[in-house]
């Protein structure tokens, strides 16, 4: 049984560490995001810092308590990619040679922009366990390990965003927050409570991570199976230890949610908030949207908007499978007569309601026996799901479906 390491002394040393070099992101009200949840949403908008995430906080306070001949020795991390880019930005400031490891799906954007700040990445395993193996690997050479979360240093840091919070809401009831290995809601769930116990700390995981919920049913960090998710900041398979310890008595929710509603919450920061979010920092909004937290109608409600380094590639798939969702890109195959002019009909009936066509495919080999026919499968752009039904009956009218 291990014994918490860290207290709010601790969180508020590191504050005090490490605030003149780590952004005070805002946390203004969210009034689309209130709207459409029925809470007062404020947004913890630590996507804001330099690198795009939170982890800059424990990783420049863990960089701060090493001495002089651990700092000349260089760090090695194993990381999804934002821990790896708060310790290469921070190592590069204080002069620290820093190693990286990144398992190989790691997003592109994580990859390059670590290099660009100096740090030597690695690129090794197919999951964040076996990327941590290699770094423990690089470790026995020399540099200090500086683990993502298993670590009271990082923790304390990553509890300094707890106190932020605090600082800038008032009379919150209560704060929402992503959960990965649990460095983060550990220090912040820490901070938190030690300063107010009746503020709800509402814990979110994806449904293809879950090494939270398995850590509590087995009352122990357990070794989850990989599975691809947009979270990809959360698929650490294993909670650690010490955030264990620290989070169990201070969570009231644990809430799991899946990548429809993953994918939605990007959708709506951005055309709501216009703000880019990676996946893991979406699990909050989430939570909230798909009505599966209890209670929080009306009431002060945080979200920690903890990263938004997301491929620009992953961003637009998001967006496009939004849209559908939304009824605004809607699909159907046609039939229409395979003659000169059979085509521009069906454009007609479409325009004639205000859709807009997106893409055509017009196949006239492969649309069955009946030589007078031919498919279409068409994309069109349209208002929402009311508005596609319109279109359907229209097209049902005039014989093309
Ligand atoms: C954007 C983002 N959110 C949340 C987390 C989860 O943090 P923790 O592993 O401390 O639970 C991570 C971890 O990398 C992250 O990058």
């Amino acid at each position: 049984m291990l014994h918490e390491t860290i207290s709010l002394s601790d969180i508020k040393s590191a504050y005090r560490r490490i605030r003149h070099e780590i952004v005070k992101t805002p946390c203004p009200e969210s009034i689309p995001l209130s709207e459409i949840t029925g809470s007062t949403v404020f947004c913890k908008l630590d996507n804001l810092q330099r690198t795009g995430s939170f982890k800059e906080r424990g990783a420049r306070n863990a960089l701060l308590r090493l001495n002089q001949r651990h700092r000349k020795k260089g760090v090695v991390a194993a990381s999804a990619g934002n821990h790896a880019l708060g310790l290469a930005y921070h190592g590069g400031l204080l002069g620290i040679p820093v190693t990286v490891v990144m398992p190989e799906g790691a997003p592109l954007i994580k990859i390059t922009t670590c290099k660009r700040l100096g740090a030597h990445v690695v690129i090794q395993g197919k999951d964040f366990n076996e990327a941590n193996n290699e770094a423990e690997k690089i470790a026995l050479s020399g540099p200090t390990y500086i683990h993502g979360f298993e670590n009271s240093d990082v923790i304390a840091g990553q509890g300094t965003i707890g106190l932020e919070i605090l600082s800038q809401v008032n009379s919150l009831d209560a704060i929402v927050c992503p959960v990965g290995g649990g460095g983060l809601i550990a220090g912040l769930s820490l901070a938190v409570k030690s300063i107010n116990p009746k503020i709800k700390i509402i814990a979110v995981e994806s449904i293809f991570t879950g090494q939270l919920t398995a850590a509590f049913k087995a009352n122990k960090p357990i070794l989850v199976p990989r599975r691809q998710t947009l979270a990809d900041g959360l698929a650490t398979l294993k909670l650690g230890k010490l955030p264990f310890e620290i989070m169990k008595s201070r969570i009231d929710q644990i809430i799991k949610v899946d990548e429809k509603w993953i994918s939605l919450a990007i959708l709506r920061m951005l055309e709501l908030e216009k703000i880019v979010v990676e996946g893991a920092a979406a699990v909050p909004l989430a939570a909230l949207m798909s009505g599966q937290i209890s209670g929080l109608k009306g009431k002060r409600v945080a979200l920690v908007v903890c990263g938004g380094n997301i491929d620009p590639q992953t961003l637009s798939r998001v967006i496009e499978k939004g849209l559908a969702h939304d009824g605004r890109i809607t699909q159907f195959t046609a039939t229409i007569k395979d003659k000169p002019g059979g085509l521009s009909e069906l454009c007609t009936v479409i325009a004639s309601c205000g859709a807009n066509i997106n893409q055509i495919s017009h196949d006239r080999v492969f649309s069955g026996p009946n030589i007078s026919e031919a498919k279409v499968l068409c994309t069109v752009e349209t208002r929402d799901h009311a508005h596609g039904l319109v279109l359907k009956r229209l097209l049902t009218r005039s014989h093309f479906l």
